[in-house]
């Protein structure tokens, strides 16, 4: 065979031979033993065969040329299309990085999704079954003048529970009176110019509900209330509390007990025992603690009442026309007396394997 018709066989076998093994390649591996083969710098069959391309008669190199060129264009487009096939079809020997070929038959990763807090939980659950009983939710601030946190609870300027080691004040009316005078710091001041603190209790919100509110009332308050207390099982220097308020004509504490003992029975189901103590709150008369028995103990859970005629009058209403009742519940232990969580510092602990189990 001449020279020229050889080299064009060749080219046409070797054309034919790569289309076939790159179209049977299944994976990346194949192909690239497939690539060294027919299209290797060194030693490949489309290296041996521009080999030839020296035997040709002088004046058939062009065409003889021409012609290898195309087929090693042809070689690369079926390469190139059998690459595309194997990485659609996932079977790429190695990703990207050099890393294992992905297994698409392996369970995805689980997205981790968060939830609420358990004391957001508590909260919620807490504000559904009040509702059900009527009680709308109302709210106040947490940095609190002490008219509202003292004074209209029948809390006089010399009680101990106004002391600054029991309480949080923030800057007073005099340290920032300087600065008064070029108009900062104005909001940090109380309506009478007094100390402000960060509440100590929700019980703020009864006066300021009733401040604005004619009878009747019938609210609860959830939020944060914060006291220098030394964390232990029981007890956090920022906490929550629920508050209730209800004032209409009549009212007893048998209501009060009806619905402390209701509320009871939803959040904690029918097992729950509670008792009345009777206690001392200078905003309510009279007073009792709220206990729950929990493992053969007895947990205080809040205090409540029947609001005191001097809180009545100090907003407006007529304590002869009107009566009520309040409470105040610590959260923290609601929530640890229903999960059964024996220390309440562990909600603020932030560790995710405590917190994930709610
Ligand atoms: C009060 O705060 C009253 N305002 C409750 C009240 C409201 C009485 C309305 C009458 C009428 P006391 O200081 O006892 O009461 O706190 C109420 C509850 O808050 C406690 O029983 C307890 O459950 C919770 N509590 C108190 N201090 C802490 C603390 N440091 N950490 C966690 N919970 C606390």
């Amino acid at each position: 065979m001449a020279p020229l018709a050889e080299f064009f066989a060749e080219l046409a076998g070797l054309l034919a031979d790569a289309e076939n093994v790159f179209a049977a390649a299944t994976d990346a591996t194949a192909l690239e033993a497939a690539r060294i083969e027919f299209l290797g710098a060194k030693s490949g069959r489309l290296k041996d065969a521009q080999k030839g391309l020296g035997q040709v008669a002088k004046e058939d190199k062009p065409g003889a040329g021409k012609r290898f060129n195309e087929v090693k264009q042809a070689l690369d487009t079926a390469f190139a299309a059998a690459q595309e096939r194997i990485a659609d079809s996932g079977a790429a020997a190695t990703g990207p990085t050099g890393a294992a070929p992905a297994d698409l038959t392996l369970p995805g990763k689980r997205v981790r999704l968060g939830h609420l807090h358990p004391i957001t939980q508590t909260i919620d659950d807490l504000k559904e079954i009040m509702g059900r009983l009527g009680f709308t939710a109302a709210g106040g601030p947490e940095i609190e003048d002490e008219w509202h946190n003292f004074q209209a609870l029948n809390i006089p300027a010399a009680h101990p529970a106004r002391d600054p080691l029991e309480n949080f004040y923030l800057a007073t009316a005099e340290v920032v009176t300087g600065d008064l005078s070029k108009g900062a710091n104005r909001n940090l001041h109380g309506p009478a110019g007094g100390a402000l603190l960060l509440r100590s209790q929700t019980s703020t919100v009864q006066i300021r509900v009733m401040e604005k509110t004619r009878p009747p009332v019938r609210i609860i308050s959830l939020g944060r209330v914060y006291r220098p207390d030394t964390a232990d099982a029981t007890h956090y220097p920022m906490f929550h509390q629920i508050e209730g308020l209800l004032i209409d004509r009549h009212v007893t504490m048998a209501d009060l007990k009806s619905v402390l003992r209701l509320f009871a029975r939803s959040y904690f189901g029918g097992d729950v025992h509670i008792r009345f103590r009777p206690s001392f709150f200078p905003f309510t008369e009279p007073s009792v603690e709220v206990d729950m028995a929990w493992n053969d103990n007895w947990i205080e859970m809040g205090g409540a009442g029947m609001v005191d005629p001097n809180v009545l009058a100090s907003v407006g209403y007529d304590p002869d026309e009107v009566s009520g009742f309040a409470f105040g519940l610590g959260v923290e232990r609601v929530c640890a007396r229903r999960h059964n969580v024996t220390d309440i510092r562990e909600f603020y602990k932030n560790d995710v394997r405590f917190l994930e189990q709610f």
